[in-house]
């Protein structure tokens, strides 16, 4: 299988901030990869460099085996970025933003077909002759996703698409992206801070804490080793007399994290399996029932971000 995208020891640096330090990274052909980390993780810079708006600092990226770097204007023909970075004409309308962007990105067949094509796709082709500047936010932002399509890009980099946008409006970007997937063999590269928003398109997760990648992997092997390793557990005491009991829970090393919901209820976080849980349950005179709650994306984001995996 080819590679979409090839990151190898990637630096960049703004000033005394590494905003990506030494990182790797690559992409199989035709995937859908979700891009997570924190605010100032270094997201952002990631799809910069690879849609060559920003030079990396050291290292090499390649896009299809093509290097992002030396040849920046032949990579420009098949990748798209969207991001807050994009700018629209506001003085002109949706349909001529498009077609300006087309020309821009050098699309010679069927220009004014595809404009009206993705205007209807958005739902925008009755604000087709509206000043781009009077469109709502929601709209400005499906003509963000039209306009980096026009030109069919390879790989399509998605730096929060649906940010600030309304729940339909959401779920249509995120059918349009998975369709782009199916049916046009698009690769695309997706942040966003909204776990379900990934975990329904993404097939494929990377974290990036502190400019590095610190996972990459599929999504059902991360959830997988995670609870090969934590159970998150939900109990319900036989009657708060045992909520002391259950307390004290809380100094036990193989506990790591005891919330209480209510009197008789509590979730607990702990790597012990099945046969020592039980036993600890004992030891410290808790009776009651529990169970393995599923564990989400969240959970894992959650405990690797915060350095505990
Ligand atoms: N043009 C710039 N000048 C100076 N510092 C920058 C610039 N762009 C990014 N940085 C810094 O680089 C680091 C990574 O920023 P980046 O925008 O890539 O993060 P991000 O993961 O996209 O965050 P968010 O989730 O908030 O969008 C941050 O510390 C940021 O302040
Ligand atoms: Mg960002």
């Amino acid at each position: 299988m080819s590679k979409a995208i090839e990151m190898k020891n990637v630096t960049r640096k703004f000033g005394e901030v590494i905003a990506l330090n030494n990182v790797n990274f690559e992409i199989d052909e035709k995937k859908i990869v979700g891009l997570l980390g924190p605010n100032g993780a270094g997201k952002s810079t990631l799809m910069k460099i690879i849609s060559t708006l920003i030079l990396p600092s050291s290292g090499e990226v390649k896009a299809f085996g093509i290097d992002v770097i030396k040849e920046k204007n032949t990579v420009r023909n098949f990748i798209s970025l969207v991001s807050d970075y994009t700018v629209l004409e506001d003085e002109l309308t949706p349909y001529e933003n498009l077609i300006l962007f087309g020309k821009i990105s050098n699309v010679k067949e069927n220009l004014k077909s595809k404009a009206l094509n993705l205007l209807e796709d958005f739902g925008l082709s009755q604000y087709k002759n509206r000043l781009t500047k009077n469109l709502s936010s929601g709209n400005k932002q499906k003509l963000n996703i039209a306009r980096s399509l026009i030109k069919d890009p390879k790989l399509l980099l998605l730096d929060e698409p649906t940010i600030a946008i309304d729940v339909e409006t959401s779920r249509f970007i995120r059918e349009y992206i998975l369709d782009q997937n199916l049916k046009n063999d698009k690769t695309i590269l997706i942040s966003s801070h909204y776990m379900w928003e990934v975990e329904q398109i993404a097939s494929e997760i990377a974290i990036l804490v502190d400019g590095k990648i610190v996972i990459q992997d599929k999504m059902i092997n991360i959830i997988r080793d995670f609870e090969n390793k934590i159970s998150i557990i939900e109990i319900e005491l036989e009657s708060s007399d045992y909520l002391t009991n259950l307390e004290s829970l809380k100094n036990e090393k193989n506990i790591f994290g005891l919330k209480i919901i209510s009197p008789t209820t509590a979730i607990i976080e702990t790597p012990l399996k099945q046969n020592h849980f039980d036993e600890l349950l004992k030891n410290h005179n808790i009776k009651g029932s529990y169970r393995n709650m599923k564990i989400s994306l969240e959970d894992v984001y959650s405990y690797i971000t915060k350095g505990r995996y």
